[in-house]
């Protein structure tokens, strides 16, 4: 068992009170370590931002926050959160459908640069910007066609999408800017494709921006020097040991800086999944097993209300069996051996499934299972409050040992 796993074993050791067990667990050391690893195999004109859609618990941002550049918000909400707690990092304003009062905020707050997404967008920054007598510096969203770049199963450009521009209106967003001095183009931005598993095609992605953005700057004899690649990199949850070989990636990416004469850019990075995805791990306790039409259900403490991302995903999540001994029952203790399993939650919904098909050796009731990578797009993404359960306890394992985590 690797150490990261003991400690957060041990955290849940701690937790288990009288109650069936329902938690998440972030382990903070191994996120720092990990977020420190990223920023250290970079090259020097790349920055690592990360995107607070993923999770924007303070412990994680508070965590992160020494070993990235700054952060990627995508609503007013996230950008007060952050603003809130961090007054002097760097932020960046992305997403569709950005109100008044939001742009307004960013350039209140020294948003560092927006990220455009079309030219109306552009219309109300500059008239807001005018009317608070700023300057607002961006980037423009672009979305790309892919060319003969493979897609993932979560892509949001390459084809129609409500993300970014359409590369014919470049032209005439160009030509608007020039006569507005009030907005400040400093490059572009793209966001084409979530969950990449494959090292040699995000690389190829990149490549693709790479080339298109200084075809650009040379076309229309741009001053910018400004590129955000997004973020995109994927957790393998179906193979959980089979990840993204970030080694591998790193060093083809400074090899790619260098064959794709881009060291005169400043690259950016704004990562979300790939960064807080394997700190997290979400803990439930069996209530029950059945079995019906010749299926084995195991049914837990909690469900998608709290841990959407399977069925979001449309995965069945890898998890362990952390064997509990307690049974405080004067009955046999119902389980299921060398079987198949559903792992499904307590809502009142067929669609309230974590796993499926999943093969066990043995699991009883008050066993414990407990879910990897549930750090990025877990609980943030869920359906909390969906037949008014008790919300799971969110306990954060510090660079200390376990006794000393904090609990929320
Ligand atoms: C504009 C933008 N940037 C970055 C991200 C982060 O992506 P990921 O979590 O795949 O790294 C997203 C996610 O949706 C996004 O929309």
């Amino acid at each position: 068992m690797n150490p990261e796993f003991t400690r957060v074993a041990e955290a849940i050791r701690l937790a288990c009170k009288d109650e069936p067990l329902c938690a998440y667990i972030y382990d903070l050391q191994a996120l720092e370590r990990h977020a420190a690893g990223l920023d250290a195999s970079l090259p020097d004109n790349c920055e690592l931002f990360y995107a607070v859609k993923a999770n924007s618990d303070l412990p994680i941002l508070q965590t992160l926050a020494p070993h990235i550049q700054g952060f990627e918000v995508a609503s007013g909400g996230e950008l007060a959160w952050v603003r809130n707690h961090f007054p002097n990092a760097p932020i960046i304003f992305g997403g569709p459908g950005k109100l008044d009062t939001e742009l307004a905020a960013a350039l209140e707050l020294g948003v560092e640069l927006l990220h455009a997404e079309s030219l109306g967008e552009l219309r109300r920054l500059a008239w807001l910007a005018r009317s608070a007598d700023r300057q607002a510096d961006i980037l423009l969203r672009i979305n790309l066609a892919l060319d003969d770049v493979p897609t993932t199963t979560l892509t949001m450009g390459g084809r129609a999408t409500q993300f970014g521009m359409d590369p014919s209106q470049l032209p005439e967003c160009l030509t608007w800017l020039a006569q507005h001095p009030e907005i400040r183009l400093h490059g572009f931005h793209f966001h084409l494709m979530s969950h990449q598993l494959d090292a040699n095609v995000h690389l190829a992605l990149l490549a693709r921006y790479f080339r298109q953005a200084r075809q650009w700057r040379e076309q229309f004899g741009l001053a910018v020097n400004h590129i955000n690649v997004g973020g995109g990199i994927g957790i393998n949850y179906r193979e959980p040991d089979r990840q993204f070989d970030w080694p591998a990636f790193s060093t083809g990416f400074a090899t790619l800086i260098k064959s794709e004469n881009m060291a005169d850019w400043r690259i950016r990075f704004e990562m979300g999944r790939y960064m807080t995805a394997a700190c997290g791990y979400y803990v439930m306790q069996v209530l029950d097993i059945k079995q019906c039409f010749g299926h084995h259900f195991v049914v837990g403490r909690g469900g998608t209300h709290h841990f959407r991302t399977p069925y979001a995903q449309g995965h069945s999540h890898p998890f362990f069996i952390l064997p509990q001994e307690r049974w405080p029952y004067p009955f046999p203790r119902p389980e299921v051996k060398q079987a198949r399993v559903t792992v499904v939650g307590q809502l009142c919904t067929p669609k309230d499934i974590l796993a499926s098909d999943a093969p066990v050796e043995r699991v009883r009731v008050g066993d414990l299972l407990l879910f990897p990578y549930a750090g990025a797009y877990a609980w943030h993404i869920s359906h909390h409050d969906f037949l008014r359960h008790p919300h799971p306890q969110h306990i954060y394992l510090s660079a200390q040992e376990p006794a000393h985590a904090a609990s929320q």
